[in-house]
């Protein structure tokens, strides 16, 4: 068989490379940069082709498609969301992602995007809170200690200086698991006994429950005035964590509204109801949080863009970090219009 040439390779990282990128750059400065790479591709926004996610919905959970392109580079995710799959030793999210050129059409990057897709969620919710947060914020409460909570915490640490996590999970396996994961990383880690308790005294509460279903993680008069709500969780038809009436008090910030209104937290009120793009607030056009008394809830569902600048940050880092491999994924004929030819040529003589 012959060795492929240059143009059928692909670089490829794996979870292992994707893990050892990690630990090379270190963890909150990866968050530090992720995040330079989504703001900087918010606030060039209209230069993107935008369409809200492509879902197939089952009984136990759904399977996504997330595209977009911004002209020269295109890019989708393939992302799956099945609430149960922690009971079989599945994760509930995992995902995977590609990078190609809009000139050619030929991909530039494949990539594994489990880790990646915690680690630019928990970017984007930290380049959300920063603009949005109440200045000075010391502590967040953490609700919902699963795959995402300790990459969300240290964004917060990052990118805030938030320095006090408080805790609460229904399942207390998953709360000790958070708890000890984030030991030795510079973190006051308080677990609690209810959500009430978690958010005495947050200035941030996140909530990233997983449920395929209306929950109320928040009531009504557990949201007191001036906190920044970051909400993780409620990203798909009929499956939201905040009581309506909180939704009512709020000033509301999204991804993508096309998307958000079908995904999001606000797939309860009415589909005029206002919300202000992030986009725009990031960009300059827009006002963030106008009032310490006001509270902000990023009604965070995961758009298109924010795979797109992982992938692209992934990418910038490939030749120097030698991270990846070589993918035999397209098929290069020596005539391109001989691809028969080369399937023929490929035959052993024995076969
Ligand atoms: N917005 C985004 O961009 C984005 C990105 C990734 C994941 N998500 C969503 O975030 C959620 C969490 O993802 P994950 O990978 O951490 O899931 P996970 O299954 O690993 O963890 C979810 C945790 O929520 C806990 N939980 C469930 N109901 C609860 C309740 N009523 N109160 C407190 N805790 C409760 C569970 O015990 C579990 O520990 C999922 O719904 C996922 O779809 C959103």
């Amino acid at each position: 068989m012959n060795t492929p040439s240059p143009l059928a390779l692909v670089p490829f990282v794996s979870v292992a490379n994707m893990m050892r990128l990690v630990h090379h750059i270190g963890l909150e400065e990866m968050l530090r940069e992720l995040a330079d790479y989504i703001e900087e591709d918010f606030r060039r926004w209209e230069q993107f082709d935008k369409t809200p996610r492509v879902a197939s919905h089952s009984a136990e959970g759904v399977i996504e498609l997330m595209p977009t392109a911004d002209g020269e580079l295109y890019g989708f995710k393939y992302v799956n969301g099945h609430p149960s799959n922690t009971r079989t030793g599945r994760q509930t999210v995992t995902a995977f992602g590609l990078l190609a050129e809009v000139s050619t059409g030929y991909p530039v990057l494949l990539s594994e995007m489990t880790l990646l897709t915690a680690l630019r969620t928990a970017a984007m919710s930290a380049v959300a809170a920063r603009a949005l947060a109440p200045r000075g914020a010391t502590t967040m409460a953490m609700i919902g200690n699963g795959a995402q909570s300790e990459f969300q915490s240290l964004a917060m640490k990052a990118l805030l200086g938030i320095d006090q996590i408080r805790l609460w999970d229904i399942d207390a396996d998953a709360m000790a698991k958070c708890a000890r994961n984030l030991a030795g990383h510079g973190l006051r880690v308080t677990p609690c006994s209810s959500a009430e308790e978690a958010i005495e005294g947050a200035q941030i509460i996140t909530t990233c429950t997983a449920d395929k279903q209306y929950a109320t993680i928040l009531t009504d008069n557990m949201v007191g005035a001036g906190v920044h709500i970051n909400a993780i969780g409620g990203d798909c038809p009929g499956k939201t964590e905040l009581a309506p009436v909180i939704l009512n008090r709020a000033s509301i910030f999204v991804e993508y509204p096309e998307q958000t209104r079908i995904e999001g937290e606000i797939q309860q009120l009415a589909p005029d109801h206002p919300v202000t793009e992030l986009w725009s607030v990031l960009s300059g056009a827009s006002v963030g949080r106008r009032a310490a008394s006001e509270i902000t809830l990023f009604d965070s569902v995961g758009f298109a863009i924010e795979d797109f600048s992982a992938l692209r940050f992934v990418r910038a880092r490939l030749r120097e970090t030698g991270l990846y491999d070589s993918l035999d994924l397209l098929a290069d004929p020596d005539d391109p219009r001989d691809l028969f030819g080369m399937l023929q040529r490929a035959r052993a003589p024995n076969d």
